[in-house]
């Protein structure tokens, strides 16, 4: 962050501030009830996606990182959608409705503020590069200096329709103009306002209660917060990000994808900073949630999404796609493989063209190969199944082999059932396991049965019909197409 002129007198105030009780934790209102016209899309535009997650859960994450004692989403525009998307999480939710502009939208996000001494941040829904280290450098920034308000600063390399910072000749922040009604002159200057502020909690309910309609557009804007506040006096700073993208909001899928881009070229770096190799940077996609371990290896065409965990030494050969997964230490999965919802254990082996689905849990040293699905499935150490298989809500013994074209009939046309394998059994080819059904303990099932019944430990079940060969056979038929 640059803008520490008074390097001095801020490091005394810093010194003193130590001294005191530390500050009541933040409160953040979100502010995402706009109606994002510009991304032509029947979905708000806050629930649009970058590196798989959607712009407002960036956003609340960011915030999170900050832990605020309360988080206030003002929601409006597809707000039925906006909301379920919000349900797993701890917000409070106030409706705008009409969408009067950020001044109003912030006014009813206050409304739900709790009464407390810690600073309030205000955020865009719409700016998902924005970090908690940059929210935790505003908080500081604000308590030192002992600031009515600090707000976030960029300098993109266009400036576009943005707000802009309008400073005195010192130097200091005067207001905030937004690009319709800016002067040609305040249209050139290069530092555009990020839509992220850090009020204390009498600053910011001052400004919203003197806030008027725009003359031009008939909004409230919450940018003219910053002039009402500076010219009765109040301390007021416009603070740039080290890194311009962390103020820049979204409007436009052309922009979405720009920031999906960057989004993605961070996490390879968090990536590789952990210790894992990306063989090809370019083809490699991470989501922002991702773990690895050190000496993960990750090869070309490779998505990884959601909470997965790729841990020590593990590889991820082209073409794969893992969401929500732990990959355990060792473990090597794919070519061609989708991986949903499953814990591949240490040293397993999975694929080429293997489906794991949710509820899989692969313990270590098992082998699930080409063309095998696997959904709800326990497969304990050791076992294998190497082909064409399917195993559905089932548990494979350890050590047990399930031989090619096995599949268990998990589904009757209404329920489904559960079949166990037990530890040591050999299943032969081409087998069906019509569930519920148990297989004991090294039972052995001869190839091309279809097994209903359950089979007693150590035993072997066959049920397909005894072969007949009928000699000569052949040459008979011949004999009966020539007319002989
Ligand atoms: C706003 C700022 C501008 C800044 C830019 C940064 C104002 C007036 N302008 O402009 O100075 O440079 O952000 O990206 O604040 N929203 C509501 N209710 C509304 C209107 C907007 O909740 O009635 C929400 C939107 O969903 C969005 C955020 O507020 O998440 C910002 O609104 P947007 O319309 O994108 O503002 P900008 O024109 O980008
Ligand atoms: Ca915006």
């Amino acid at each position: 962050m640059h803008g520490s002129k008074t390097k001095k007198s801020s490091s005394k105030r810093r010194v003193r501030g130590a001294a005191e009780a530390p500050e009541a934790p933040p409160q953040v209102v979100v502010l995402a009830a706009g109606v994002g016209s510009r991304m032509r899309s029947t979905l708000p535009k806050v629930l649009h996606r970058i590196g798989g997650r959607t712009l407002l859960d960036a956003v609340l994450d960011a915030a999170e990182g900050i832990s605020p004692s309360r988080v206030i989403a003002v929601v409006g525009a597809g707000r039925e959608s906006v909301e379920s998307a919000l349900s797993g999480r701890d917000v409070t939710i106030v409706v705008q409705d009409p969408p009067l502009g950020t001044g109003d939208a912030a006014r009813l996000g206050a409304t739900a503020l709790s009464n407390g001494s810690g600073p309030v941040l205000v955020l865009s829904g719409d700016a998902p590069l924005l970090t908690s280290a940059t929210l935790s450098k505003l908080i500081d920034r604000r308590r030192e200096k002992r600031l009515d308000l600090a707000f976030l600063t960029f300098r993109p390399p266009e400036a576009g329709e943005l707000g802009r910072v309008v400073r005195d000749a010192k130097g200091k922040v005067r207001r905030i103009v937004e690009t319709r009604n800016a002067t040609a002159r305040e249209k050139r200057l290069p530092e555009a306002n990020a839509g992220v502020y850090c009020f204390s909690p009498d600053a910011l309910s001052r400004a919203l209660g003197k806030l008027s309609r725009n003359s031009v557009s008939g909004e409230y804007y919450l940018t003219d917060a910053v002039e009402i506040l500076t010219s009765s006096g109040k301390a007021v700073e416009g603070i740039e990000a080290e890194d311009w993208r962390e103020g820049w909001g979204i409007n436009t899928r052309a922009e979405l994808a720009a920031a999906e881009e960057i989004e993605r070229r961070r996490s390879l770096e968090r990536a590789m900073d952990a210790g894992a190799s990306i063989v090809d940077p370019a083809t490699t996609r991470i989501g922002p949630k991702v773990r690895f371990e050190p000496d993960a290896v990750v090869h070309p065409f490779v998505c990884i999404e959601g909470t997965s965990v790729v841990e020590q030494g593990s590889e991820i050969l082209p073409f794969t796609r893992v969401i929500d997964c732990v990959i355990g230490p060792g473990a090597v999965v794919g070519p061609h493989c989708e991986l949903e919802g499953a814990t591949v254990g240490a040293r397993s082996r999975v694929g080429p063209f293997a489906r794991l689905r949710p509820g899989t849990v692969l313990e270590e040293d098992v082998r699930v190969g080409n063309f095998v699905e696997t959904k709800k499935a326990v497969l304990h150490a050791g076992a294998k199944a190497p082909h064409l298989t399917y195993l559905g809500d089932a548990e494979i013994g350890a050590g047990a082999n399930i031989g090619a074209g096995v599949i268990t009939c998990n589904y009757d046309g209404e329920k489904k059932h559960h079949t166990s394998i037990g530890e040591g059994a050999f299943i032969g080819s081409d087998s069906q396991l019509v569930a519920p059904v148990t297989v004991g303990r090294d039972a052995w099932i001869g190839a091309g049965s279809t097994i209903t019944r359950d089979v007693p430990d150590g035993a072997l079940a066959v049920s397909r019909a005894p072969q007949k060969n009928l000699p000569g056979w052949a040459a008979r038929r011949r004999g009966r197409k020539a007319g002989k």
